[in-house]
């Protein structure tokens, strides 16, 4: 649900005037032809003209009073008037939903630092793979290459702090026996977080087939040899189809809530299978730095966050915290043809309460049984960011905050990759691309022009905080 923005108000109410003018008009000039007969023709038009005015007037008067009656009335193909909306009719509170789940990640006694859970549809095999073989190969692409990325650009962001190093030793319970074990002893202590992968977990996350899953042909056998061979799956009992996300991203949060998995880990991203995390960058900035300026992604930032080297920009909350591309009054959209088009009965309101883009948006462990109860008693809509970060994040009274680097779209240029921490719609070829661009320490990406720079930023003014 990323592309609402665009759609303007006027639109909608002219696409209106012109069906409500396509219903009234006919009927009164044949009325009216009836009666040329019998009236002399100045008295025609008179009446002709006043009728006119008064449908005028009660369509001016009709339209603003009625319109969100008239607007987004055709029903969701399979998600009628009358199917139930109470978000426990699906997800079963009560119940044990869980048909597969992965290994080693809540199950285990382990601490880990941040859970990346991937919505993935069934059949997605080769965009899971793609993930496994790129940015998701956490022994590959993990901390220490961000100091690989931007070596030459030392001084031009913010570097950890001792005391968030001491935070993060802490939350792991990483004793300094740990650390001596891991690490030689000439090697500076303050950075030994440069050279040590991170502990991270990536989940795919998976509904049930259309068919019975064990009936099913080939599909199922290949998702047993996946979930065998790899132990990264989380397989809930829903059908899996596109207007279930929501359902899916609800059971995500339930199995997190059921096994007290947040007291694992720290930070929790929800993204999709054609989302690309740039997990260097990411837990920079989790773990209390900033990224540096480059020419292709100085656009995103304001005449605030530009300033990477000022202390305000690192993230120091650890807690209440629900961040990503921020979408501020947007409108349900009411042509019908539209992937995102809402019907009326499903969300009775002018105005969606302010959320984060799908494509990836970030949360504390704190927060997951809080969004969790509050999905429960949120009437459910079938467009996933908008009920997680949007309705359930209101209800629970949890602020939504805005960083453009969880970027909705992609960038055109390559080297943005290298300066954001998401960007969406990467799929396949252009997958394992990007990657392969990004971690060739050869290629150059231009540092921001500082003649350039203030001209390019967004104004603030246009910026949803
Ligand atoms: C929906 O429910 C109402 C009231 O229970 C009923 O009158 C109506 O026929 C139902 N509509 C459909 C399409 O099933
Ligand atoms: C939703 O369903 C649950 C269990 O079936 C029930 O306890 C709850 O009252 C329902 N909520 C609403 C708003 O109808
Ligand atoms: C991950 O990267 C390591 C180190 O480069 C490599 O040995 C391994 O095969 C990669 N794993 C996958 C799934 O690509
Ligand atoms: C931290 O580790 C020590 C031993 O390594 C263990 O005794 C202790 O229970 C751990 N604490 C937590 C909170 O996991
Ligand atoms: C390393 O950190 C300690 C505090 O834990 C500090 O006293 C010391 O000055 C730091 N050393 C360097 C080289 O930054
Ligand atoms: C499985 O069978 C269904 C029809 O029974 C078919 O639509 C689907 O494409 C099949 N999947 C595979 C992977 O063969
Ligand atoms: C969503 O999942 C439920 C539970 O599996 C199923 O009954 C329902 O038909 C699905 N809805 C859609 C729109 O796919
Ligand atoms: C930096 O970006 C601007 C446009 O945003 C472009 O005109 C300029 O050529 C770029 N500079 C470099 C060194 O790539
Ligand atoms: C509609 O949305 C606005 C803005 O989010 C909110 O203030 C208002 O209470 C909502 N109205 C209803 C009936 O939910």
């Amino acid at each position: 649900m990323d592309k609402n923005w665009k759609l303007d108000v006027t639109e909608d109410t002219e696409s209106l005037l012109s069906s409500n003018e396509r219903t009234t008009i006919p009927e009164i000039s044949s009325w009216n032809r009836r009666k040329i007969h019998r009236r002399p023709r100045s008295m025609l038009q008179t009446f002709v003209c006043g009728s006119l005015c008064i449908v005028g007037l009660f369509l001016l008067i009709y339209i603003p009073l009625f319109s969100h009656y008239n607007a987004r009335i055709f029903p969701l193909s399979n998600w009628g008037y009358n199917t139930s909306r109470n978000t426990s009719d699906y997800v079963l509170p009560s119940q044990d939903t869980v048909m597969v789940f992965p290994r080693d990640v809540c199950d285990s006694n382990n601490k880990f630092f941040l859970l990346i859970m991937v919505s993935s549809a069934l059949g997605n095999f080769q965009a899971r793979q793609n993930i496994r073989e790129t940015w998701g190969n956490t022994t590959e692409f993990n901390y220490p290459m961000f100091w690989k990325f931007h070596s030459k650009l030392k001084g031009k962001f913010l570097d950890l702090r001792q005391k968030d190093i001491e935070k993060y030793r802490m939350f792991l319970n990483m004793t300094d026996e740990d650390l001596t074990q891991k690490f030689s002893k000439d090697e500076d202590r303050n950075n030994t977080l440069r050279y040590h992968n991170v502990p991270v977990k990536i989940v795919f996350l998976i509904g049930r087939n259309i068919y019975d899953p064990y009936l099913g042909n080939g599909t199922q056998t290949r998702l047993d040899n996946e979930i065998r061979e790899f132990g990264d799956i989380l397989q809930e009992d829903f059908l899996d189809t596109y207007n279930n996300l929501t359902i899916k991203s609800v059971m995500m949060l339930k199995w997190i809530a059921e096994t007290r998995c947040h007291e694992k880990f720290k930070f929790l991203v929800k993204c999709d299978d054609d989302s690309f995390i740039n997990l260097p960058n990411l837990l920079h900035y989790l773990l209390g730095g900033t990224l540096p300026l480059y020419n292709s992604t100085v656009y995103m930032y304001d005449e605030k966050s530009y300033k990477v080297l000022n202390e305000r920009n690192r993230l120091t909350q650890a807690s209440n915290l629900l961040i990503g591309y921020k979408f501020c009054n947007s409108k349900p959209i009411d042509s019908v043809t539209n992937k995102w088009y809402m019907p009326y009965y499903m969300f009775p309101n002018d105005t969606y309460p302010n959320y984060l883009s799908g494509g990836s948006y970030l949360m504390s462990s704190d927060i997951v049984p809080k969004l969790y109860t509050s999905a429960l008693s949120s009437s459910l809509i079938y467009l996933e960011d908008i009920f997680i970060t949007g309705i359930s994040a209101e209800h629970a009274k949890i602020k939504r905050q805005h960083n453009p680097l969880f970027l909705f779209n992609y960038a055109k240029n390559k080297c943005a990759l290298k300066g954001v921490l998401t960007e969406h719609y990467i799929k396949d070829d252009h997958m394992r691309d990007s990657y392969h661009f990004l971690v060739n320490f050869g290629n150059r990406c231009p540092y921001v022009d500082r003649k350039i720079l203030t001209k390019n930023l967004r104004n603030s003014k246009n910026v949803c905080h």
